[in-house]
C-alpha cells in the first residue's frame, strides 16, 4: 500500500481504536457552551455549567455546589449540593424546585447544569457554581477547581411588544408590494418583449427578401459568366 493510503488507514484507525478502548472518551464530547441568562417567569429555566476536562485528564471524581446572590445583595447563599449522584437542595427559597440536569449515573462530573421549576421574580440575581474535582492518577490524586458565574434575569411571560406586531405588518406589507411591482414589471417586460419581436419578425422578413433578391442578382451575374 502507499505511504499516503497507510497513513490515511492509520488517520481513521487511531480514533477508532481510541473509540474501542475508551467508549466514554467518544460519547462524551464536551463543550463548554455558556448558559442562558434570561427565564419567564412562572417556567422553568435551566442553569447551565458546564466544566470540561482536558485532554489527557483522567477518571475524575465531581463534587458540585451552586450558589446565589440575589440582584442588589452582596453575599452568594449555598443553594445545592451534588455529591456523589445526590443531590441536596440547601434553601428554603428554593425547595422543591431544583432538579440536577447535569451528567448522569457517573461521578465523573462535565454538565452541572441544573433546572429551576417555576422561576420567580425572587430567582434574579447571579448564580455561581463550583466544581470540586479530583483526579486519580495511577499514584497520587490531584485537586482541580472551577466556577462559572451566570447573570440571571427574569422577565414577565413573554408578550409582544408594539415594535415586534408594527415590523411583521411591514414585513407583509413590503412582501406584497414587491410581489405586486414584480408582476408589474413582468406585464411591462412581456409587453415590450411581445412588441421587439414583432418588430424584429417584420424587419427580418424584410432582410430575407433583401438577401433573396440579392443572391438572385449574384446568380444571375455567375451565370453570365459562364
Ligand atoms: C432537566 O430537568 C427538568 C426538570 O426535572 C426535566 O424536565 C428535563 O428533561 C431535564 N433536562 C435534562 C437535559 O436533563
Ligand atoms: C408552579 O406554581 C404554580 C402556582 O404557583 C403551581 O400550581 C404549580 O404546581 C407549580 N409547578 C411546579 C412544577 O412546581
Ligand atoms: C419575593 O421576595 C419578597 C421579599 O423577600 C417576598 O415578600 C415574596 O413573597 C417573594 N416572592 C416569591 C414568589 O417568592
Amino acid at each position: 500500500m502507499s505511504p499516503l493510503g497507510l497513513s490515511a488507514l492509520r488517520l481513521l484507525l487511531v480514533p477508532a481504536l481510541l473509540c474501542a478502548l475508551h467508549v466514554s472518551l467518544c460519547k462524551a464530547a464536551c463543550a463548554e457552551v455558556d448558559s442562558d441568562t434570561q427565564a419567564v417567569a412562572g417556567q422553568g429555566f435551566k442553569l447551565g455549567c458546564i466544566s470540561c476536562k482536558r485532554r489527557g485528564e483522567v477518571e475524575a471524581t465531581a463534587t458540585v455546589n451552586w450558589y446565589f446572590r440575589p440582584k442588589g445583595e452582596h453575599s452568594y447563599i449555598h443553594i445545592y449540593t451534588y455529591e456523589e449522584e445526590v443531590p441536596s437542595i440547601m434553601n428554603d427559597q428554593f425547595e422543591d424546585r431544583l432538579d440536577w440536569n447535569g451528567s448522569k449515573n457517573t461521578a465523573d462530573i462535565q454538565d452541572a447544569s441544573i433546572y429551576i421549576l417555576n422561576v420567580t421574580f425572587n430567582d434574579t440575581g447571579t448564580y455561581r457554581c463550583f466544581f470540586n474535582r479530583i483526579l486519580s492518577y495511577p499514584y497520587y490524586e490531584f485537586q482541580t477547581t472551577a466556577s462559572k458565574v451566570v447573570h440571571l434575569s427574569v422577565v414577565a411571560k413573554a408578550t409582544r411588544g408594539l415594535a415586534s406586531i408594527i415590523s411583521e405588518v411591514m414585513m407583509y406589507v413590503s412582501i406584497i408590494g414587491l410581489q405586486l411591482w414584480l408582476l408589474v414589471e413582468m406585464i411591462y417586460c412581456y409587453k415590450k418583449i411581445a412588441a421587439a419581436g414583432d418588430e424584429a419578425l417584420r424587419q427580418s422578413a424584410e432582410e430575407y427578401l433583401a438577401i433573396a433578391s440579392e443572391s438572385k442578382d449574384n446568380c444571375a451575374g455567375v451565370q453570365v459568366a459562364e
